[in-house]
C-alpha cells in the first residue's frame, strides 16, 4: 500500500490508501440513506454477510469484491459476482415491507455502486485534497460509468428563446456501465434525441399512458372534455 500521494491518479485503484480502513462506516451510512437499500439490509434473511452480525467477515467479503472489481481479471470478477448474486437473489421485499425493493433493481445497484465509487474518491481527498480535473475525469472513466443526457420533449411547444425555456426543459439520462445500460426519461412526447439515447439500452424506464383509458376517464369526469385537446403527437394505436 502506498504511503505518499500518487503523482497523478488515473485509475480507481490509484486512490486506495490507508484511510480505506477508516471510511467504510461513513460509506455504509451513505448506502443505507436510500430507503430501499436500508430496508433491504434491515430485513435481510441472509445472515452470512450481515454487517451487524459478522462485521469483520462482511468487511472482508466487500474488500474482496472491491479488489476484484478494481484490480482483478474478468474471471475473478465473474467468480465473485456469481457469489454475490446468489446472496442478492434472496434480498427482495415482502408484502409487509414498508418500501418495495429488489437487490437486482438497476437503480439500487447503481446507487450502491455510486456510493462505493465515492468511497475511493473520499480516501484520496481525505489525505491529499481535491482531485484535479484531469485526474477526476480519468478516474471516472476508469470506473466505466458514463452518464449522457439529452433533452427530451416534455413541453414541445417551449422552444429555445421562450422565456420559460430554461426553467421547463427536461432531460433523459443514460447510465452506461460494463454490466449494462439504463435509460431514464421523464414525461416526454415522441423525441428523436430520446430514441437515439435509448438505442440498444438494456432497460428503459419511462412514463407510459393508456391513451384510450385516459380519454374515457376524462370524458366521463368532464363531459366538455375534447379528446382533440390532447397533443397532436399522441397516436391512438
Ligand atoms: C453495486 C451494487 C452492490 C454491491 C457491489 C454489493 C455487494 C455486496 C457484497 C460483497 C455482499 C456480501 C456477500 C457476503 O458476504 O456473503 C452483499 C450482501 C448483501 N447485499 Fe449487496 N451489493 C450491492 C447492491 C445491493 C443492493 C441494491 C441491496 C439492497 C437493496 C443489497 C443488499 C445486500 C444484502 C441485504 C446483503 C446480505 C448481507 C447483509 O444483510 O448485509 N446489495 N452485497
Amino acid at each position: 500500500m502506498r504511503l505518499g500521494p500518487p503523482p497523478r491518479p488515473t485509475r480507481v485503484v490509484d486512490l486506495l490508501n490507508p484511510t480505506a480502513v477508516l471510511l467504510p462506516a461513513a460509506n455504509v451510512i451513505m448506502q443505507l440513506a436510500s430507503p430501499a437499500v436500508g430496508y433491504g439490509v434491515l430485513e435481510s434473511p441472509v445472515d452470512s454477510g450481515n454487517v451487524y452480525k459478522h462485521p469483520l467477515k462482511r468487511a472482508r467479503t466487500t474488500g474482496t469484491y472491491l479488489a476484484a472489481a478494481t484490480l482483478g481479471t474478468d474471471a475473478d470478477r465473474a467468480l465473485i459476482r456469481d457469489e454475490v448474486d446468489r446472496v442478492h437473489a434472496l434480498v427482495r421485499s415482502t408484502k409487509s415491507s414498508p418500501v418495495s425493493y429488489n437487490a437486482f433493481d438497476p437503480r439500487l445497484q447503481l446507487w450502491v455502486a455510486a456510493c462505493l465509487y465515492r468511497y475511493y474518491i473520499d480516501q484520496h481527498e481525505f489525505l491529499y485534497g481535491p482531485l484535479d480535473d484531469d485526474s477526476a475525469d480519468a478516474v471516472y472513466q476508469d470506473a466505466k460509468i458514463t452518464v449522457s443526457a439529452m433533452e427530451n420533449t416534455h413541453l414541445r411547444f417551449i422552444q429555445p428563446g421562450n422565456p420559460s425555456y430554461a426553467r421547463d426543459r427536461s432531460y433523459g439520462l443514460r447510465f452506461q456501465t460494463p454490466s449494462g445500460s439504463v435509460v431514464f426519461t421523464g414525461d416526454s412526447g415522441p423525441s428523436q434525441s430520446l430514441t437515439k439515447l435509448a438505442k440498444g439500452a438494456d432497460i428503459l424506464v419511462t412514463e407510459v399512458i393508456d391513451v384510450r383509458g385516459t380519454i374515457s376517464f376524462a370524458t366521463a369526469s368532464s363531459p366538455t372534455f375534447l379528446p382533440r385537446a390532447l397533443p397532436t403527437s399522441v397516436e391512438l394505436r
